[in-house]
């Protein structure tokens, strides 16, 4: 096999309690990418369609993520990249991790898969450390696992895979601003209260306990966040409106998208999802702010291969 295209998901990160722990991987919003074998050794970026994003390897999060692959990998081999980026810089819904965890995805599998997907998950990672100064994982394990994941530790890397239940559905709307995820780092409290801490680590137990009983009342009840909700609330438009709109709509859960501005929301069924979209749309109609909406159930596959028909 010489050149392959992949379908590279979009994701939520922090899941309101899990701040750079927790993150799952959504459904039908995603990047393409077409990724080529080169008989010149080496990593480059040919074409970026849909946004303005430089082109030069040790500048692109794709690039860094391909060349700490390659690194790795110490042979001498050559690829070409194509990305038609469909999912907003800054948008909340992991668009650097998309493309980190894209491009070494789809390069291992062109190699025949000598990296197992801990070892992609570290490569992706330092695309996460160029678009934001911090190796998080909390988009990219999700992406290239699938479902929901846990990051116990990113030194050494630990990332467990966690159940989805089926029915789970989200939600996602986007105001058409861009929140750089460094900036939305840089409002947060370095210490934090000893009771809020508490209150937290006991949600995030409590969700994961959640997923695993398949228990919707109680994923409710732990999609809450006491630490960076509130510091980061202010860079979205809107944000208590948003909540209350898709509580009353019978959301399980409400709360940032990753570093945002993208307020995302989980339900219970893709029927309940889409009427909370709409009560949520409702509040940036009212206030004139303009919007994206995205309602897909939990991927639980990740970064996915297409075939000729499809890419
Ligand atoms: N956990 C990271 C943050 C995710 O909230 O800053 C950024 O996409």
């Amino acid at each position: 096999m010489d050149r392959i295209s992949l379908f590279a998901p979009a994701s939520i990160a922090n899941i309101s309690c899990g701040f750079d722990v927790l993150g799952l991987c959504l459904d039908n919003v995603g990047d393409l990418m077409h990724l080529q074998k080169s008989d010149t050794p080496g990593f480059r970026i040919t074409e970026i369609k849909g946004q303005n994003l430089p082109l030069q390897t040790e500048k692109n999060v794709a690039g860094v993520a391909a060349l700490a692959f390659l690194n790795a990998y110490n042979k001498p081999v050559g690829f070409e990249l194509q990305i038609d980026k469909r999912i907003k810089a800054g948008s909340g819904i992991g668009s650097s991790a998309a493309s980190a965890a894209g491009v070494v995805v789809g390069i291992n599998k062109l190699l025949g898969e000598p990296f197992t997907p801990l070892e992609l998950i570290a490569f992706a990672m330092e695309g996460e450390r160029l678009a934001c100064g911090s190796a998080h994982a909390d988009n990219v394990a999700p992406v290239i696992m699938g479902g929901f994941t846990l990051v116990r530790s990113t030194n050494p890397l630990d990332v467990i895979a966690l159940n989805s239940p089926l029915e789970l559905a989200a939600t996602v709307i986007h105001p058409e601003i861009e929140v750089k995820t460094a900036d939305a780092r840089a409002v947060l409290h370095n210490k934090i209260p000893l009771k809020k801490a508490i209150n937290q680590w006991a949600n995030v137990g409590a969700l994961v306990s959640g997923l695993y009983r398949e228990d919707y009342d109680l994923i409710s009840r732990s999609l809450v966040d006491e630490i960076v909700e509130p510091a980061r609330a202010m860079l979205i438009p809107g944000f208590d409106q948003l909540k209350e709109n898709a509580k009353n709509a019978g959301a399980l859960g409400c709360g940032i998208s990753g570093s945002g501005p993208s307020v995302f929301a989980l339900s219970r069924g893709m029927t309940k999802a889409n009427q909370v979209a709409e009560s949520m749309a409702e509040v940036y109609n009212k206030i004139g702010v303009p919007y994206e909406v995205h309602v897909c159930p939990i991927n639980p596959n990740g970064v996915q291969f297409l075939d000729s028909n499809n890419a």
